[in-house]
């Protein structure tokens, strides 16, 4: 089949914060640039997030990067790459000043200057008290955030393949990355962009859940990608549990309201974390709070008919309080759980929100492979690890992330294609193995697609949640290997149903698997607890043995470790202790 080729200096897949604010770094530096979305770029799941993203300004209370510096590496639990960490946090006060002024706007304090509210981990003085350090647009700063730098990007000629859904990148024998193969979903056109530079920005993959805060678009399509072309997934046992998803729906409900003074309640009316985390309470971090609200469910101290919840409390704050910071909140509550938080508290549950692992990445955004930098290849946000979660991300860190590697991977690629300003010759097969795995989906005699997807978020929800046991996780192994399979064998029954949307989904379910098996078998092997990996058998940290980043390759499903960075770039590190709220 003869397919349109398209030529780009960069092609950047996924217009959610982490692409666009890289797409704007090169369109601005004169760069050919393309972004390719399979949604509108403003409907990136970048526009669900809350509360707000994290930086020393100090605009509330004296503030430092080095504590927010030290408050990252202890919530990733030792797992964080320091260097990066360094970067991040060094970078942070710069990042939301762009953001100023390419227009976000900010709340504001009534000095003028922009509003802080404290978020679970941050902490002044290296875990003295909390600290006020999330800047914030009301409970809609991820929603300000990409409409701003969607805007930015128009402004600066970024050209859009508006509904356009990766498929594969194209990879030569040298291995290096030559361009992704896509498929435009309104006339199922399948296209060859020709790229020196790909950067993958896919986000999330939170939908290889049942409960997830995840919107249904994050199926972990840039993963899928990555291990198809035989690179490693990162640290792909770390999922963040988000301890307030909306109960039966997952819709989240920010840490932002715990920031303002909202608290967690159980059956008993106690304020359980008091016991769990006696000095941060209900701004511990995310990972503490989760198990905290599983042991109570637990106990039998949940709430609701079934005692399968927790109650998240916030009337005390008054109306006007809550209206003005949180009416997202308040408008959620009453749509999704039928409660008006001025009045009743909302019943909640630990839902999983958040992929710690990803594509490894350096600093500037290179994917980096076992045997060094994959030649054309960038990844950033939560598609990537880079790794400055580790095991456990703190609140308001997110937002952080996309903007500071997107800002540094832009910068990189701008300056390789200055250094190297030509395309290099397409494999005369680039598209095979894409056009392939496409005509299989018409193979009369193969398995539903829903069904499928509907067993790999059982799987998952069932053996790798906020606690995990060893029954379960070698049950898991092997439940989720029988279901790589049967995705093997999918197809579009319906044929008179068949619109794009329809073979979108089913190809989503290849992304899907290769995340869900990728995060099964490194959980099962990681015979320890950090962060969000928490298991009964292993119940603690081992630095002897694991304080080590792991690679999980599709190939034989094979498991390889490299040590985790410690060192800094100007600072002195922070040696691995116990971690106490
Ligand atoms: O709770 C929240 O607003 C989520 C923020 C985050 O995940 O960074």
């Amino acid at each position: 089949m003869a397919l349109t080729t398209h030529k780009f200096d960069a092609v950047i897949i996924g217009g959610g914060g982490a692409g666009l604010r890289a797409a704007l770094q090169l369109a601005e530096s004169g760069v050919k640039v393309a972004v390719l979305s399979k949604v509108f770029p403003t409907r990136s799941h970048t526009v669900a997030a809350q509360g707000g993203i994290a930086a020393a300004l100090g605009n509330v209370a004296e503030d430092k990067w080095l504590w927010h510096m030290y408050d990252t590496i202890k919530g990733s639990d030792f797992l964080g790459d320091q260097d990066a960490i360094e970067y991040m946090c060094k970078n942070a006060a710069k990042a939301i000043i762009e953001l100023e002024h390419f227009g976000m706007p900010f709340d504001r304090l009534e000095s003028g200057k922009i509003y802080q509210r404290p978020f679970g981990g941050m902490t002044q003085n290296f875990g003295e008290k909390p600290i006020s350090r999330t800047c914030a647009v009301a409970d809609r700063t991820g929603h300000a955030m990409l409409h701003t730098l969607y805007q930015r990007n128009i402004r600066a000629n970024t050209q859009f393949l508006i509904e356009w859904f990766a498929l594969d990148l194209i990879r030569d024998a040298d291995g290096d990355v030559l361009g992704v193969i896509a498929l435009e979903i309104e006339t199922g056109e399948i296209h060859i962009i020709q790229a020196k530079t790909t950067l993958i920005a896919t986000g999330g993959a939170g939908r290889i859940f049942k409960a997830s805060t995840n919107a249904f678009i994050n199926t972990g399509d840039g993963l899928g990608m990555a291990a198809r072309a035989g690179l490693p997934l990162q640290d792909m046992e770390f999922w963040q549990f988000h301890p307030t998803g909306i109960q039966h729906v997952g819709v989240l409900i920010t840490e932002g309201v715990r920031g303002e003074g909202g608290y967690l309640v159980n059956s008993e009316g106690e304020r359980f974390m008091e016991r769990y985390a006696p000095h941060a309470k209900d701004l511990a971090s995310r990972d503490v709070i989760s198990r905290a609200c599983a042991t109570e469910i637990k106990a039998g101290r949940g709430v609701g008919k079934n005692k399968d919840a927790i109650y998240l409390k916030l009337d005390h704050l008054g109306e006007e309080r809550i209206n003005k910071s949180l009416p997202g909140i308040r408008e959620i509550a009453k749509t999704f759980s039928n409660v008006d938080p001025i009045k009743d508290p909302i019943p909640i549950v630990p839902t999983c929100h958040y992929m710690m692992g990803g594509i490894p990445t350096n600093i500037d955004g290179q994917v980096v492979d076992t045997t060094g930098v994959v030649k054309g290849l960038y990844a950033v946000g939560e598609a990537a690890c880079v790794s400055v979660h580790g095991a456990n991300r703190l609140g308001s860190n997110s937002l952080l992330d996309l903007v500071v590697f997107g800002k540094a991977a832009g910068d990189h690629m701008a300056a390789a294609i200055k250094q190297n300003n030509t395309h290099k010759a397409l494999p005369a097969n680039a598209a095979d193995a894409t056009l392939a795995r496409i005509a299989r989906l018409d193979n009369a005699s193969g398995e539903n697609v829903a069904e499928v997807g509907d067993a790999i978020r059982d799987t998952m929800q069932n053996h790798c949640g906020v606690f995990r046991f060893p029954d379960d996780l070698a049950k898991g192994v092997s439940e989720i290997d029988k279901v790589a399979k049967r995705v093997e064998n999918i197809t579009i029954k319906d044929k008179s149903m068949v619109f794009n949307t329809a073979r979108v989904e089913a190809l989503e379910v290849d992304n899907l698997i290769e995340v869900a098996v990728a995060t099964m078998h490194s959980a099962n092997a990681r015979t320890e607890s950090r962060g969000a990996h928490a298991r009964e058998d292993f119940a603690e940290r081992d630095d002897t043995n694991w304080l080590t980043h792991s690679l999980f390759y599709k190939e034989n499903n094979d498991l390889r470790y490299k040590p985790v960075n410690l060192k800094p770039q100007t600072v002195e590190s922070f040696e691995p202790k116990a971690r106490v709220y």
